[in-house]
């Protein structure tokens, strides 16, 4: 693997699952292929879960990290070409390219601006940073997707179905918020779900939240949220912003809360988010406290996905 940016770069994704299972079982077992390498972490925008998984995946594989916070540890950086550089002390292009120099694979987080969508979803920021850096990039979340987390979803539902055993309903819900969000995350999980033909994928959202269609292809849209929880076999809550009116919240929606009402609608569902989650904003606190709850597990696998990710692109240095 040259590069993970997006599920694409997977050649099957049956077969990371289970190699990620493997690395779960036994996490040491590839100290040595991290000798002598350095990870550089660099982050645009904030991060618990990402971070520290990621370091602890480094660790786990024997190398060694270092982590950068864009704008709070550097100089002020100039993203945009041809400017004449009066407030900004550091272009994009010396930051990253140097920054490559400082390690063996360079992982990088960059979120949308929100407001121009071409500019988002071309992803233009990220392949920048791919086009500067010398050595192979990891996406820790760009502006449309975020791939190591949904390779950690995927690897959760492996774990709770027996690995796919029998066919199962995945609900991916959307769920209310008082800032506009991202819509990475329900990208990234619906492009990673549709590739297991075991899954049976339903998106419920209200109408004008609908995700780009490139992302939703082969999912049931039901706008109606009670109706889509019926028989679901996990549910996955997460708010995102509207794709259709850019950026943007539209309407009063606190009503589709995740309650436990609506899991008892289910069969017996387990409730997923990525986190950080806003308790009774997003999901009431029984239903994130419940025993069906399985986001630390998500949390836990985040380790296992990165250490797998990062495990593949050392291969291809050696
Ligand atoms: N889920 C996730 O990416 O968490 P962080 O934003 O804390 O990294």
């Amino acid at each position: 693997m040259k590069k993970f940016f997006s599920v694409e770069d997977v050649t099957n994704v049956y077969e990371i699952i289970r190699e990620a299972l493997i690395i779960k079982k036994n996490p040491y077992a590839f100290r040595q292929m991290g000798k002598n390498r350095t990870i550089g972490l660099v982050f645009f925008n904030p991060s618990l879960r990402t971070r520290i998984s990621c370091q602890k995946a480094a660790f786990n594989l024997g190398c060694h990290t270092w982590t950068m916070d864009i704008q709070q540890d550097t100089w002020r950086i100039e993203m945009n070409d041809g400017t004449i550089m009066k407030n900004t002390q550091e272009h994009l292009k010396e930051a990253i390219s140097v920054m490559s120099l400082y390690c063996d694979i360079l992982a990088v987080r960059t979120f949308p601006n929100l407001i121009d969508k071409d500019y988002d979803y071309q992803e233009v920021l990220f392949k920048k940073i791919l086009n500067f850096s010398q050595v192979p990039v990891v996406n820790m979340e760009s502006a449309t997707l975020h791939p190591l987390q949904s390779l950690s979803d995927v690897i959760t539902i492996a774990e709770y179905t027996s690995f796919f055993k029998k066919k199962c309903k995945v609900v991916l819900s959307w769920a209310p918020h008082f800032k506009p969000l991202p819509h990475s995350v329900a990208n990234s999980f619906s492009q990673w779900i549709s590739k297991i033909d075991q899954i049976n994928f339903t998106i419920t959202c209200p109408k004008k939240y609908e995700i780009h269609t490139k992302f939703s292809r082969g999912a049931k849209i039901i706008y109606k949220q009670k109706e889509a929880f019926t028989n679901a076999d996990f549910i996955y809550a997460k708010n995102w912003s509207s794709y259709l009116c850019y950026g943007k919240i539209v309407g009063e929606h606190g009503d589709w809360i995740i309650t436990k009402d609506k899991m008892q609608l289910t069969n017996k569902a387990k409730f997923m988010h990525c986190l950080p989650v806003r308790r009774n904003v997003i999901v009431e606190d029984n239903v994130l406290d419940g025993c069906d709850s399985i986001v630390l597990k998500q949390a836990e696998n985040r380790i296992y996905a990165a250490q797998t990710i990062f495990l593949k692109i050392l291969k291809c240095l050696s």
